[in-house]
């Protein structure tokens, strides 16, 4: 059984004007419903058909909104959709092109259109190669579904219907934009290629269960990188035991299944001496709670505990994948959360590698745990520049802000400007929270040098102070993606329960400040 990606199924091509146009073809249309040069001369062929019928419903371009126009007359074509793309042309974001790519995605997939080409022209001329290679990346992440365990053998025997979609496979789409430069289309999609097949990476991690990725199998994921270069080592619970990972291995110790510490290193700085930026993941394969177990309603939804590691695996690839010119470092500590009679208990008193004691009043708080040890072990190893770590570490982010932002923590204002402006260039936002001495003197514990629960209040800012006793001066940031990476609002380029979040945001990180 192989995944089967977007990136599998789906073809993506790029061409000068077309001649004679057939099948199914996407006019886009500006707001305000003004055609294009190729729009009127389909209207004129159809004998004013397309006006007519943007007219009858009121069709006026509006932004993502879809006309679906069936065997126009006088016409080659089976199918004409009118797509609503805002402004138009060069006052528009590339966020903007991506979207659209996801809404024609979208459509197409829903009327298991096999073949399509993008009418590559604006009321302003023909189309941007920039352009056109993000409608492309927005149609690939569309794409994406999780299918592999849907064999089509359902309990009920169901009479096959050429109308309804399928259990099985996912149909193929091949999808030829048009545009000025089909050259300059190639070289901008190639980038967009590598984050796409990132993301898509990291989804798949996101979504298989626990029962078939344990973090035996999320590290051989891993090291599957040295094919696009990445410099990968694995360690295993032993080697971590020698590197003093005990808060790491206290989280492990319940599961029948051993911790990996994974470290993945791209130098494309072309100097292996320029400090890389780190990015360090929570890995939690599924995350019971341990001994303060969680209740059982929704608990399936932890076996995405682990997305902040399967960002930053897709993050890498795609650094690696589109040779970004930075040194980069990715660290993800992997384990899985379970209660057993090998378990850590509430009261337990663990060390860890920073040689700090930590009281363990919730074993349900044990995302910190592993990153404290993954915090410690990059800055004595790599000394970087910068440090973000990814990790759906409280439920409490979500009370705070819902699934609209991650929340974002951090020493460093700079930083944490950078990320923010970062976000709203992507859509993948982020929500600055408050960090003072006040929420961390509540991890102050009796018994040892810090307790790894706060009081009953604030409980994504005292869990991201926890993590802050394990950084030293580095610019650090901490975003807790528990709202936003899993189960999350479906987009015009997603519509899986595992988003991918972050590899935009930190890839545009890395282009805007640390590459070059
Ligand atoms: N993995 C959870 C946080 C989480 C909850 C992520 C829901 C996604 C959806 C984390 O390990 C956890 O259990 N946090 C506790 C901390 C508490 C015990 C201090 C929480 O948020 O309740
Ligand atoms: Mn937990
Ligand atoms: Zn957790």
């Amino acid at each position: 059984m192989t995944d089967a990606t977007a990136a599998a199924i789906t073809d993506i091509r790029f061409k000068g004007k077309s001649e004679g146009l057939t099948g199914t073809c996407v006019l886009l249309v500006p707001q305000g419903g003004a055609l294009s040069e190729r729009g009127k001369q389909l209207d004129s062929a159809s004998g004013g058909y397309v006006s007519k019928a943007m007219q009858a419903s009121g069709y006026k371009g509006a932004r993502k909104a879809v006309l679906e126009l069936l065997t126009p007359p006088g016409t080659e074509l089976d199918r004409l959709l009118l797509v609503g793309c805002g402004e138009g042309a060069a006052t528009e974001t590339a966020m903007h092109w991506t979207e659209i790519g996801g809404v024609i995605g979208g459509t197409l997939t829903a009327r298991k259109v096999k073949s399509a080409t993008v009418i590559g022209e604006l009321a302003g001329g023909a189309f941007d190669p920039a352009a056109a290679a993000d409608i492309g990346y927005g149609l690939l992440l569309r794409r994406y579904t999780f299918t592999k365990y849907k064999t089509g053998r359902t309990a009920v025997e169901e009479t096959p219907s050429d109308d309804k979609p399928g259990n099985g496979e996912p149909t193929r789409l091949d999808v030829t934009v048009e545009t000025r430069s089909h050259r300059d289309a190639d070289t901008a999609f190639a980038p967009r290629r590598a984050l796409a097949t990132g993301i898509m990476m990291a989804r798949d991690l996101v979504n298989e269960p626990a029962n078939a990725l344990g973090p035996v199998e999320f590290a051989e994921r891993a090291r599957a990188l040295t094919a696009v270069g990445v410099e990968v080592e694995v360690f295993d619970a032993g080697q971590l035991e020698a590197m003093k990972m005990h808060a790491l291995l206290a989280v492990a110790q319940g599961s029948v299944r051993p911790a990996r510490l994974v470290v993945m290193q791209w130098n494309g700085a072309g100097n292996a001496r320029t400090k890389p930026i780190a990015f360090v993941g929570k890995g939690v394969v599924f995350d019971t709670g341990g001994i303060s177990m969680k209740p059982a309603k929704g608990m399936e939804d932890m076996k995405g505990d682990m997305a902040g590691a399967a960002c930053v695996t897709g993050l890498m690839h795609a650094l690696a994948a589109r040779k970004a010119k930075v040194n980069a470092v990715g660290i993800i500590g992997i384990v899985e959360n379970m209660p057993s009679g090998n378990a850590m208990r509430p009261g337990d008193i663990i060390g860890s590698m920073a040689g700090r004691t930590i009281e363990v009043l919730n074993t349900d708080a044990e995302g910190r745990l592993v990153l404290a040890d993954a915090l410690h072990y990059v800055q004595e190893r790599f000394k970087p520049k910068a440090i973000v770590d990814l990790a759906t570490l409280t439920g409490a982010i979500m009370v705070a802000l819902g699934k609209e932002h991650a929340g974002l923590f951090s020493n460093n204002d700079r930083l944490a400007g950078w990320l923010r402006e970062a976000g709203e260039a992507t859509g993948e936002r982020v929500w600055r929270m408050p960090m003072d001495p006040a929420y961390d003197r509540e991890l102050d514990s009796k018994n040892a040098d810090i307790k790894n629960i706060g009081g009953a209040y604030a409980g994504a800012i005292t869990a991201a102070h926890f993590l802050k006793r394990f950084v030293g001066d580095v610019p650090w940031a901490h975003l807790d993606i528990a709202g936003v990476a899993m189960a999350s609002n479906r987009s015009e380029i997603n519509e899986s329960w595992a988003s991918g979040f972050g590899i935009r945001l930190l890839d545009r990180l890395v282009v805007e400040h640390y590459e070059g």
